[in-house]
This record gives C-alpha cells, structure tokens and sequence, in this order.
C-alpha cells in the first residue's frame, strides 16, 4: 500500500506515536493527512488536518467518517494505559475505560471506516496493538487484555474486510518512549522507529509488524504454545503412498491444460507452480549445511528430517495465513505429501531453535511437469519464510541449500511478473529469467532458472 499519495487518518495525532506517525506520513508523500484529537485546539504537526474524534464517542466515531469520506489508510493508533493490574485493583472502571479506547474504540472505527475504505478502492487500516497482546505483566493486566482483545479483533476484521481488498495491519511493539511508557526504565524504542516500521511494513503489503527483537520473540513463544489446539490435519506428516505422475500436475501447458498454479508461494516471493513428484533423489547431495549468520540470527540450514516436515507444514501455513490466504484441508494435505514424497527434497532453516522456513524442490520434468523426469533439473515448488523472520536473507539461504543439494542440476520457479520482492529475492540467490512467460488468471507469470556454477 503505497503512503505518498494516499489519505490519511491517524488517531491520536497530537502526541506520541501517533504525532509522529502523522508528520511521518506527511513526509512520506501523503495526499492528505488527517490528525484525530480529543482537544480541537491541540497542536499538530506542519501538513496535518485536525479532526475532533474521541474514538469512544460514536456520534465523534461516526461524524468524522462523514468529514474523512475520503481516507484510504486508518491508523488506528489511540490507546490508554492505566497501569492496573486485574484482580489487585479496586474495582472493573480502569478496566473498562482502557477496553473502551484500546478495544471497543478501536473496534468502532474499523466499523465507520470500513464502508470509507471499500468506497476508496480497499486501502489499508492499521491496529496499533502491542507486545503486550501476546505478554501480560500482572502490573498492568487490564491493559494486555484489552490489547489481546484487540490483537482478536483485528484478526477477525482483516478476515472481514478480505473481500473488499483491504489491507489489515497489525502493528506489535515493546515499550515506546512516550507520555505512555514515562515512568519505565528498562530499553524502550524509539517512536521514530516504530513509525518508520509501521510505515515501511505498510508499504510492503505486510499484514503484520513486529517492532523490536522481544516483540518477535514474544510472537514465537506463543506459536510454540504447547496448549492444544484443534487442528484439522495431523501435526507430523504421515507419508502417504506416491502420487502418479500427472496426479499432482500443474505446470501448462499440456494436452490435459492444467494452470499454473500460485498458491505454493511465499508471501514475498515465489509465484512458484508446482511440479509433479517422481523418483530419484539428487545425487551429490551434501550431508549437513554450514550454519550461516543473518543479521541478527543465526539461521542454519540442512534437508529436513521426517520429523521437522511437520514443523515445515507450519511455516507454510503460517506464511499463507499471514498473507490472508488461509489454506483449506485438501490444500493442506495435499503440501503435506509432497513434504513428505521420497523423491522430493525438503529443506529447512533453523533459528532459535526452530524452523523458521522451509522450501521444497521437485524432479524437474520435461513439457512443463507433464513429460518425463529430466535428469539435469530440479522444480523449486515452495519457499516460505516465517513471517517472524522475514527481511534476514532466510529465502536466499533456502536456495542455496537448494541449489547445493541438487549437485550439478538446473533449478528453476516459477513466479508472478508483478512480485518484485519475489524477483529481487530470486536475483540475490542467483536466477535469472529464461524468457518464457505464462498468462494465468490475468497475471503474468515468469519462468527463472539458477545454473550451476562452473568449478
Ligand atoms: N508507549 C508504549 O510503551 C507503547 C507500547 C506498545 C504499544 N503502544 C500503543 O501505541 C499507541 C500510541 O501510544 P503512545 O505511546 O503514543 O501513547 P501516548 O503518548 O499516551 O498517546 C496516546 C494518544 O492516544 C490518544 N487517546 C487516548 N484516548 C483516546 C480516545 N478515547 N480517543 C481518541 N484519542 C485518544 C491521546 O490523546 P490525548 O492527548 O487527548 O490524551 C494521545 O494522543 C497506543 O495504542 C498504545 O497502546 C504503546
């Protein structure tokens, strides 16, 4: 979602994040920025719009609707902090009032705008949340819930709104150094940072901004929960007997004219079509990969043993979900048995102790996957990055570790024309276009190939 020239609206404008989200967007190119305020006299950046809005206000909620009928981007960033813990405290009111701004609030502008935003092509809308969605401290448990509900609340209007093509943004961060956080003491972000983040992972189409390192690992400790939950598939892939060739086909064009298809992709890269599984596995595979620092992590990547293809499954679905495209049963078990097919070859990364990201390649076939296997080439089909680790160079390591394991094979993907993170992933591990180009529901999509190095 691009910020220069969109519209604006940033509640709680007048201080804060919220003040420098707005001179921010202003700075970045927006169209117009509207800066909502309790106090009407309030002071606000050079560029911004006053607009009076208490969020918990509906007839304030519902005026400034009318007077904004022209935003693209919501910024829902107003929030209260009491300080509270839950069961310690007097009574339910500094409960209350912070689940009326932090949740209900919040709630009731997502509902005003979504009409504005679907009117204005889809746009975006952005829930400033917090670490403490997903980490109470009993000092202020009233607030954590509040942003609990919160974090539920976007989730469910991102889910909502998918229809109308609007981006939904949740934004997490630890402390900030605000009116908010004035008497903490321990390391505290800056609010230039959260914004620039904020406005950078808006720009990039994300769905989800994690602000700092605790904030990320606050995110993994709760998807490594161990608390059961309903799952509809088997955690571990259970191998299941080989599908013919042609079963699982999606390469075009052949007699049978199966589409390419682009559900296999990461978030940020691959329009990658699938290849039909077959026998054989790459010879001159490597034994283990040298573990290979990325930033700020120390990702390690090797061919994934039977029992991390479960964990592969979850970065899959955790990618997809990411991106807003929650894959179905069939969809699910279907990527479950081509991780686990013998012919294929796995791949994984490893942080923290983790799997963080995962990639499969294929036996590359001759007639775009419907022919016979070609000894020379190798299909990359998936790589997906958990959304936590995005940005660390983890995709170009997945190719690597690909492209060594394949000995002296040709890789090639395939992926959308309009993908540019896609292709400047695929440029820093080393593929290049071939030239051919498919046409698939409207969208172009090129084919890339990564010859083997000469020795
Ligand atoms: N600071 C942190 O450590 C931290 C960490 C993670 C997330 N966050 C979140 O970041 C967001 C911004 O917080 P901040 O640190 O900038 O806090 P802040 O400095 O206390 O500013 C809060 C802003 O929200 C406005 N506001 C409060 N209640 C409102 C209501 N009912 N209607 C409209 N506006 C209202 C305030 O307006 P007034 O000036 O009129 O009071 C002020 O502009 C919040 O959602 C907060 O929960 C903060």
């Amino acid at each position: 979602m691009r910020i220069d020239g969109a519209v604006v609206l940033v509640t709680g404008a007048n201080r804060g994040l919220g003040r420098v989200l707005a001179r921010m967007c202003v700075e970045r190119g927006a169209a117009r920025v509207y800066g909502g305020v309790r106090d009407p006299g309030a002071d606000l950046p050079a560029g911004v719009v006053p607009v009076r809005l208490d969020i918990t206000d509906p007839a304030q909620v519902s005026a400034a609707a009318e007077t904004c009928g022209d935003v693209t981007v919501l910024v829902n960033n107003a929030g209260v902090l009491t300080n509270t813990p839950l069961v310690g405290a007097p009574d339910l009111t500094r409960a209350r009032a912070e689940m009326d701004v932090n949740y209900f609030g919040t709630l009731a502008m997502c509902r005003a705008f979504a009409p504005v935003l679907a009117r204005n092509g889809g746009g975006a809308l952005v829930n400033i949340l917090s670490i403490a969605s997903w980490f109470t401290n009993p000092a202020m448990g009233s607030y954590s819930a509040s942003k609990a509900a919160a974090w539920a609340m976007t989730k469910g209007v991102r889910d909502e709104l998918r229809p109308q093509g609007t981006l939904v943004v949740a934004v997490h961060s630890g402390y900030i150094d605000t009116d908010m956080a004035r008497g903490v003491t321990s390391t505290k972000n800056s609010p230039e940072d959260v914004a620039a983040r904020t406005l950078d992972g808006l720009a990039a189409d994300r769905t989800e901004v994690l602000a700092d390192d605790r904030t990320q690992r606050a995110k993994r400790a709760v998807a490594a929960d161990p608390v059961p939950e309903p799952r509809p598939v088997a955690e571990t892939p259970v191998p299941e007997p080989r599908p013919v060739a042609g079963d699982t086909a999606s390469e075009p064009p052949t007699a049978t004219g199966n589409p390419p298809a682009a559900e296999d992709a990461a978030p940020e890269m691959p329009t990658a079509i699938r290849n039909p599984p077959a026998g054989g596995n790459p010879p001159g595979a490597r034994d283990a990969a040298p573990g290979t620092r990325t930033g700020d992590v120390a990702a390690e990547t090797r061919r994934a043993t039977d029992a991390e293809l479960g964990a592969a499954l979850r970065v899959w679905r955790a990618a997809n979900e990411a991106r807003g495209k929650v894959p179905d049963a069939e969809r699910i078990a279907r990527v479950r048995r081509k991780l686990a097919d013998p012919a294929a070859l796995p791949v994984v990364a490893v942080a923290d102790g983790a799997v963080v990201g995962m990639a499969l390649a294929e036996p590359g076939r001759a007639d775009d996957g419907a022919g016979p296997v070609l000894p020379d080439l190798w299909h990359v089909s998936m790589v997906f990055v958990d959304p936590a680790y995005r940005g660390r160079r983890i995709g170009v390591l997945l190719l690597d570790e690909v492209a060594a394991r394949a000995g002296g094979r040709r890789l090639q993907l395939w992926t959308g024309a309009g993908n540019e993170r896609a292709q400047r992933l695929y440029r820093r591990a080393g593929f290049t276009p071939t030239g051919r180009v498919r046409e698939h529901g409207g969208e172009t999509i090129l084919h890339l190939e990564r010859r083997p190095k000469r020795s």
